[in-house]
């Protein structure tokens, strides 16, 4: 081959989903190995409406790694990035090794271009790291032709990405070995298993910058004893009453457990010194809101969660949404020229019952909501076949 001749790369590109737990991981036993304190569940949400891409491309010409993210070259010295790529090129060898110690038919000694981009505005304040890590280790591992439990590679770039590695319902038990072999992912149920279950993500308006999960966690670790207490003693029996709800479909169940569980979460980083404060207050207005909703009804209709921002995360049943979303828009009245305040699955035309307004009562707090993305659980991670999907083109490069 002459030389500075292009030797045309091999693309691999791949889809992952965002997760929403509804018994949260909050705090770590190990940083560097991304060990938790305590096992953790959550749905997979579907990737019509919220997913990453990622394309990576291998080549004998490429003269380094490199890392695009959303548009923009970033440093691929990240020690996160480097534990994934750094895991799979580690079984991609043990693999070859075991097949042919001669053969480098996956291209292992070459270098990597990376591109992913979100369907999801960043902005949004939605985990984008737990897609963004599931999708590079899934991709990643396509290219390398590895196979196994990827979820223990994927935990390594950030904790709750090793829930994105499975569709539907998802647990991640927090292991014992101080290797974290044992630290993994397992679907509880697949994404059919629900199929009235409807998801609404509020997305709320005031962005401010917040503390981030990873230092927030290591500062509840040190200081918080109602995270110790809430790691040790309510979180492992919580873990065997979410399988259980989740299998019988029990809603009412489901939904006390997943706000008891936010709400324990809220707790402990109120308990961490100097305290954190992640909610704000749109997300308490939502917090009444479905109190109240469900308190009219007489029966848990509609349930709430939240992670490290102010978004709340609706879980509800089909026949409930439409009414619902009335009351969200209604009490959060959206700007008259924003745009579609709906987004992703249709939402079926409801009117409220002045009886149902007066019984909630709460003061409405205009444009408190940006918009809504209506989504349902979805399937885990997968190949996208069509090569005019690529991110990277032919010479190795975004696109
Ligand atoms: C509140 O997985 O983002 O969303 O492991 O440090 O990358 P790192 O943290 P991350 O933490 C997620 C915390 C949470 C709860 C959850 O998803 O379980």
């Amino acid at each position: 081959m002459p030389e500075n001749s292009m030797e045309k790369p091999n693309i691999v590109t791949c889809t992952a989903p965002v997760n929403i737990a509804v018994i949260k991981y909050w705090g770590k036993r190990n940083e560097e190995l991304i060990l938790p304190i305590n096992s953790s569940l959550s749905v997979t949400l579907h990737q019509d409406q919220l997913k990453t891409t990622t394309s990576v491309a291998t080549s004998r010409s490429f003269q380094e790694d490199r890392i695009w993210l959303n548009g923009k070259e970033e440093d691929i010295s990240h020690p996160r990035l480097q534990s994934c790529l750094r895991e799979i090129r580690r079984l991609a060898r043990k693999r070859r090794n075991n097949v042919d110690p001669g053969l480098d038919s996956t291209g292992l000694s070459h270098k990597v271009h990376i591109c992913s981009v979100n369907n999801f505005p960043t902005a949004a304040g939605l985990a984008s790291s737990a897609a963004g890590f599931a999708c590079l280790v899934y991709t990643l591992a396509r290219v390398f032709g590895v196979e196994g439990e990827l979820s223990v590679i994927a935990r390594q770039g950030s904790g709750s990405a090793c829930r994105s590695m499975y569709g539907g319902f998802v647990q991640w038990i927090m292991g014992q070995q101080s290797g974290g072999k044992d630290s993994l992912a397992q679907q509880v149920e697949p994404e059919t298993h629900w199929p009235e279950l409807r998801i609404l993500v509020l997305v709320a308006s005031a962005e401010r910058k917040h503390v981030g999960s990873t230092s927030g966690m290591q500062t509840s670790v040190q200081t918080s004893c109602l995270l110790k207490h809430r790691a040790e003693s309510v979180v492992p029996g919580r873990m065997e009453e979410m399988n259980e709800a989740v299998r019988r479909r029990d809603f009412t169940a489901f939904a006390e457990l997943t706000m008891k569980d936010s709400n324990q979460f809220h707790a402990t980083c109120l308990d961490t010194y100097p305290p954190i404060f992640y909610l704000n207050s749109v997300s308490h207005q939502v917090i009444h809101l479905v109190h109240r909703y469900n308190q009219h009804y007489g029966e848990t209709r509609v349930a709430y969660t939240f992670d490290a921002g102010p978004n709340a995360v609706i879980f509800t049943l089909q026949q409930h949404v439409p009414e619902f979303f009335q009351a969200v828009q209604h009490f959060f009245p959206p700007e008259s020229n924003g745009g579609q305040f709906v987004k992703g699955l249709p939402v079926k035309h409801a009117t409220l019952s002045e009886e149902l307004k007066q019984a909630i009562g709460l003061e409405p707090m205009p444009k408190g909501i940006r918009y809504v993305i209506s989504t349902k659980a979805g399937p885990g991670p997968c190949v996208v076949e069509d090569d005019t999907q690529h991110l990277l083109g032919s010479d190795g490069l975004p696109k």
